[in-house]
Order: C-alpha cells, then structure tokens, then sequence
C-alpha cells in the first residue's frame, strides 16, 4: 500500500471520530491523521495525554481539527455533564494513535487515571489502537498480554510496522502509516452493507 493518503472523498461524512493522542515520539504524525480524517469527512475531536503535549501541541491539533481539545479533567468547562462523558457519547469510534504501552495497559485493565482512559471505559463507540513503541517494550509479555486481552474485548489494533525506531533500533513497533490508519477506520465505519 502506498503510504500517499488517498483524495477527499467524504466516507466518514457524519462520523465522529474521538482521537486519543498518548505520550510516544509518533504523536507528531497526528497532525497529518487529524487532517486526512477531516479530509474524509469526519468531525474530530482530539483527546491528548498530559506526557503527548511533551511531543505536540493542543494548538496544532486544535487548529487542524476545528474542534476544542481536551488534555485533562479538570479543566472542563461548558453545561453539568462532564465533557469527556459527552465526548464518549457522541463517540463513533474512539481511535488512539499512537497508543503508548501504558494507555495500553490501562485500556486492557479498566484504569482511568485520565481523561483517555476514562473515555474509554464510558464509550459505546468501536476502538481502535494504534500502538506505536520501542521494539522491547512492544514485544514485552506484558504489552502482549494486554495486546491480546484487548482483542478479546473487541478492540481493534493496528500492529505496528518494521523500520527504525526513534530510539534509535531497528525493529517493529514503528506505528502503522496514516493510509492504514485512515484505511481502517474508513472499513471500521463504513463496513459494506
Ligand atoms: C522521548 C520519549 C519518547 C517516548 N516514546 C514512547 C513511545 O513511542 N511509546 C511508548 O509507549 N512510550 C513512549 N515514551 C514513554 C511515555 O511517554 C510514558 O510511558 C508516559 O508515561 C506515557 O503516558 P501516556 O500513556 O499517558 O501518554 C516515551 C518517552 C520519551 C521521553
């Protein structure tokens, strides 16, 4: 597949698209995943941890999405209900990208120390999770296990690729291309009828 995204063509018209941003190197190529699903006709809403501004900033993603980003509980404003629940209500899909071992961890094991993990332990929406890790940690029993335990619970993951690593290995866990990301979530919201 070629790593060029493919042209507007408004598939995701309608959908809204909540996408978690964790604290892995990748999370500056959620600027270019922001823009094609939003090419696609998506409404997105970025939800970054508080170690993802250490890579990118709300005001980029902010920007490019059109929308509020949310980086925390606490600083919600706007009517009673919390805005993070809301954002899981109106949640078609909830894709993570990149997804850190530890967000992993958490969604694999029902912790909701933040406002992602909370969001998804309260959507209905489909998952998806886009790991993106040094090699050793994403081969880890443990980053395995709760790999695992995700797809049991219906999770959707994007294995991660070969290539060379931030780290400086060589190895898998380069997080998949934006085409495969945008590919998948476009077949996992519009599945033929
Ligand atoms: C330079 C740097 C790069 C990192 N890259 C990754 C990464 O690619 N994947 C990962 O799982 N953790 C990575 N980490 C570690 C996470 O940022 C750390 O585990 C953090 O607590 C994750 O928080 P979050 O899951 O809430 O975003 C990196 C840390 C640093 C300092």
């Amino acid at each position: 597949m070629s790593d060029q995204p493919p042209a507007s063509n408004a598939l995701l018209s309608g959908k809204t698209v909540v996408l978690g941003v964790s604290g892995s190197i990748a999370a500056y190529k959620s600027a270019d995943l922001v823009s094609e699903l939003r090419r696609a006709g998506a409404d997105v809403f970025v939800v970054m941890t508080e170690a993802a501004s250490h890579f990118i900033t709300s005001l980029t993603l902010g920007t490019l999405s059109r929308n509020p980003v949310t980086t925390s509980m606490w600083e919600e404003e706007g009517g009673w209900e919390p805005g993070h629940i809301e954002l899981a209500d109106r949640a078609d899909m909830l894709l993570v990208a990149p997804a850190t071992a530890n967000q992993i961890g958490n969604f694999a094991n029902g912790c909701a120390p933040d406002v992602l993990s909370s969001i998804y332990l309260a959507t209905k929406g489909k998952v998806m999770m886009v790991p993106a890790m040094n090699g050793k940690m994403y081969h880890h029993p443990t980053t395995q296990a709760n790999l695992a335990k995700l797809g049991e619970l219906g999770v959707q993951v994007i294995e991660p690729v070969e290539g060379e690593l931030a780290c400086g290995y060589e190895g898998s866990g380069k997080m998949a291309s934006i085409a495969t990301i945008l590919k998948k979530t476009i077949d996992s919201l519009t599945p033929a009828s």
